[in-house]
């Protein structure tokens, strides 16, 4: 028996990094997972991976609130049932100081992360199973401040506040709520955001990155999905509104 044997798991940000690493082993623990994100090659190529008897796609802008019901829909038509919620898209935004940050880019970050989890959140809670988990990946920038990274940051924090809330909205159904909290873990996704942040090439970037970290380097998205497996099964039953990090020591 899997960790999440027979369970049902939508996974946004699916179809790369964290969410696909995720994904794959929700599926070898014996679940069935739904994927959405905007990348509709990159959802195609993961669902043949996972194989089509344990995955499924919808191609879904977490914005667009009418897309997310929709995607929601598509889960619950496949699977008939759902059991975990993994809000995990994102986008870096601009790195620069506070007074050169563009307002429309400032508002994209935040419609991404904080309007796009609230609208994940809203449509999966009504159906999700009771004793159900709902897991947003933050992260470290959830926690504490990065100088020229404010959209980020101001939205990882948002995060925050929306899963302390929903904790305690779903706990009567003992449906847990905690957000994820990874520190600099290796992806495109972040190499993209420490060559932009240190300006130097990629190489010294992530050095300057892994100096910084207790633990001395980065993680991987393998450890990222085991912490998200913890929190998606029955092993954290008595964990929610948890700020649960994996970041090598770099926060505390
Ligand atoms: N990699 C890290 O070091 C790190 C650290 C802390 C937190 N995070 C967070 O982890 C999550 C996953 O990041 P990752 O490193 O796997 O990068 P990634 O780029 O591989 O994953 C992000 C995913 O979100 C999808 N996406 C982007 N905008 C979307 C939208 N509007 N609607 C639907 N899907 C959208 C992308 O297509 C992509 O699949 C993000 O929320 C990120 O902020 C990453």
């Amino acid at each position: 028996m899997g960790r999440l044997q027979d369970k049902v798991v939508i996974v946004t940000g699916g179809e790369s990094g964290i969410g696909l690493a995720s994904a794959r082993l929700f599926v070898a623990e014996g679940a069935s997972v739904h994927l959405v994100g905007i990348e509709e090659g990159l959802l195609g190529e993961a669902v043949a991976s996972l194989g089509e008897d344990h995955a499924s796609a919808t191609t879904a802008d977490v914005t667009d609130e009418a897309a997310v019901e929709r995607a929601v829909d598509a889960c619950l038509e496949r699977w008939g049932h759902l059991d975990v919620v993994f809000s995990n898209a994102g986008i870096s935004g601009q790195i620069a100081p506070v007074a050169e940050q563009g307002s429309d880019g400032f508002a994209r970050v935040l419609a991404v992360h904080v309007l796009g989890a609230f609208h994940v959140v809203k449509h999966t809670a009504p159906r999700i199973a009771d004793g159900g988990s709902i897991i947003i990946t933050s992260s470290i920038a959830g926690l504490i401040g990065f100088p020229t990274l404010s959209p980020y940051v101001a939205a990882k924090h948002a995060q925050v506040g929306l899963m302390r809330t929903v904790a305690k909205e779903l706990a009567p159904r003992r449906v847990r709520v905690n957000t994820l909290h990874p520190g600099p873990t290796s992806t495109p996704f972040q190499d993209d955001i420490e060559l932009r942040f240190t300006g130097e090439e990629l190489e010294a970037a992530n050095k300057f990155f892994d100096d910084l970290i207790p633990l001395g380097r980065h993680s991987t998205v393998d450890e990222i999905a085991r912490a998200a497996l913890y929190l998606a099964s029955d092993d954290s039953a008595m964990v929610t509104s948890v700020t649960f990090s994996i970041d090598g020591g770099l926060a505390g």
